[in-house]
């Protein structure tokens, strides 16, 4: 039999290619390209006779279909981004920087539903057990049935796992210790990643028990990302924040259970994580209202609104080409609502440096922020505060026009319950709220809204 080529693999998005490359052609990264045995460890390598076929048997659409049973930690963050617990039976993947909090909230969840009276288990691969230990006495946790192991090989953990402690929740940190016999490259390989993941799922499916994976997002290539294994698992859960605020975001990228865009807030604290309900107040914390270039955004996350400062600052350049300089926002949208003010309000940007910051180091995935950022921009360059209890959302088009966005009932009724007297929002939203105090001015043009903050 013809001996199996090596292939080379990128760690980043697991693109194979025929040679090595020093650029992957898949996501572009560098130095993430490295030569492994694709056959290791997935159906049992080139030497082996494939088994005869079975013929499986055919079903309808119409028969009785179940929710899935699912098991609720009670922290109700966490529940919101799992869309409503964890499914029994299912992997979901839990994905994030180094020391953002993936195992806190892990040991958090861990030990909720251990009072509850699951079964759980935690595979430490990361840290040693006393280590583990020692964030358990500081998360209030430790008096919890929770089972410890510190343990990264795959085969040792399955046998561990299916003597007869029948857990209900298993929890493997992290998918990048895992090393299984079958395969030969290193752990932390996309190979050794995925056939270990494809393990734990294994097990998950035939046991009924939830298993969780936790997956480091790495910047380098020479470890394997969660990104390689996102399309094996249900769920797949992103634990964002920015080291420099104490917030931290799970939000949920897939999920074959439940909505996707789901968000669940937390606050880290030295006693682990607390949940934040209303995530606006949050945002919204440290706001100078009077300040020139500041616009508040009436957002929507998934199923919930959430208000957030928008900051701009435009100020005359001193360099050739002015500098556009965006943090939380998309710079391709800001670059095209720049070209709209330009070409349709009279606004002129050419020299002036632009930069735009979303507070909180929160992120907007929102076309409906368009208008809260020109706002912004246009109150920064007139120099003129925007009405501090006036809230701004709605899409602007190429042609200046702003259009309706969905959610405009939710978004207003958040506003107002934070005090937000007046909105600025798109002419003919649909399902706006009956019996309201708030005023609305309902803009048909990016021209009207610039004349209107320009005065
Ligand atoms: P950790 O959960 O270990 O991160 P990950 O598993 O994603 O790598 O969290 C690490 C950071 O969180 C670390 O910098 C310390 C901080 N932390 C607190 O601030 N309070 C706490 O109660 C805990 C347990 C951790
Ligand atoms: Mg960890």
């Amino acid at each position: 039999m013809a001996k199996a080529r090596p292939s080379f693999i990128c760690q980043n998005c697991g693109t194979v290619h025929s040679r090595w490359v020093g650029k992957c052609e898949g996501c572009g990264q560098w130095n993430t390209v490295i030569e492994e045995d694709p056959t290791a460890g997935i159906g049992g390598g080139p030497g082996k006779v494939p088994k005869k076929g079975r013929a499986v048997a055919l079903t309808t659409l119409d028969g009785e279909a179940e929710d899935a049973p699912r098991v609720a930690t009670g922290i109700s963050e966490l529940d919101r981004a799992t869309g409503g617990g964890f499914v029994r039976g299912s992997a979901v993947l839990i994905g994030g920087d180094p020391g953002i909090g993936k195992s806190t909230v892990l040991m958090q969840a861990a030990a909720a539903l251990a009072r509850q009276g699951h079964r759980i288990i935690y595979v430490s691969g990361e840290e040693a057990v006393a280590q583990v230990r020692l964030r358990a006495q500081r998360l209030g946790a430790a008096d919890s049935s929770v089972l410890l192991a510190a343990e990264t090989n795959v085969e040792d953990i399955l046998a561990t796992l299916s003597d007869g402690k029948r857990p209900d929740l298993v929890i493997i940190d992290s998918i990048q210790t895992l090393w299984s016999d079958l395969v030969e490259s290193a752990p932390g390989t996309v190979t050794q990643v995925r056939t270990g993941v494809q393990a734990m799922i294994r097990f998950a499916k035939q046991t009924g028990a939830t298993v969780v994976l936790v997956g480091h997002v790495t910047k380098e290539g020479q470890i394997a990302g969660p990104r390689v294994v996102e399309h094996m698992v249900d769920a797949v859960l992103y634990f964002e924040g920015d080291r420099g605020h104490h917030y931290r975001i799970l939000r949920t990228v897939k999920n074959r259970f439940g909505p996707t865009d789901e968000i669940g807030v937390f606050e880290m604290s030295d006693r682990g994580l607390r949940e934040v309900t209303n995530p606006s107040e949050l945002f919204l914390g440290e706001r100078n209202a009077k300040a020139p270039g500041a616009a508040v955004f009436a957002g929507m996350e998934g199923t919930r609104p959430v208000l957030v400062e928008v900051q701009a600052l435009v100020a005359p350049t001193s360099l050739g080409t002015p500098r556009r300089a965006v943090v939380g926002w998309d710079s391709a949208r800001l670059s095209m609502i720049l070209a709209v003010l330009e070409a349709h309000c009279g606004v002129r940007l050419g020299s002036h440096d632009v930069y735009l910051n979303v507070a909180g180091g929160y992120r907007i995935a929102e076309p409906a922020a368009d208008l809260a950022v020109a706002s912004a921009l246009v109150s920064s360059l007139a120099g003129l505060a925007l009405p501090p209890d006036c809230v701004y959302f709605g899409e602007v088009s190429l042609s200046g026009a702003i259009r309706p966005v969905a959610h405009t009932s939710h978004r207003l009724k958040e506003a107002e319950k934070l005090g937000f007297a007046q909105a600025v929002l798109p002419a003919s939203s649909a399902d706006l709220p009956k019996g309201s105090a708030q005023r609305w001015s309902e803009m048909e043009s990016l021209p009207d809204l610039v004349a209107r903050i320009a005065g």
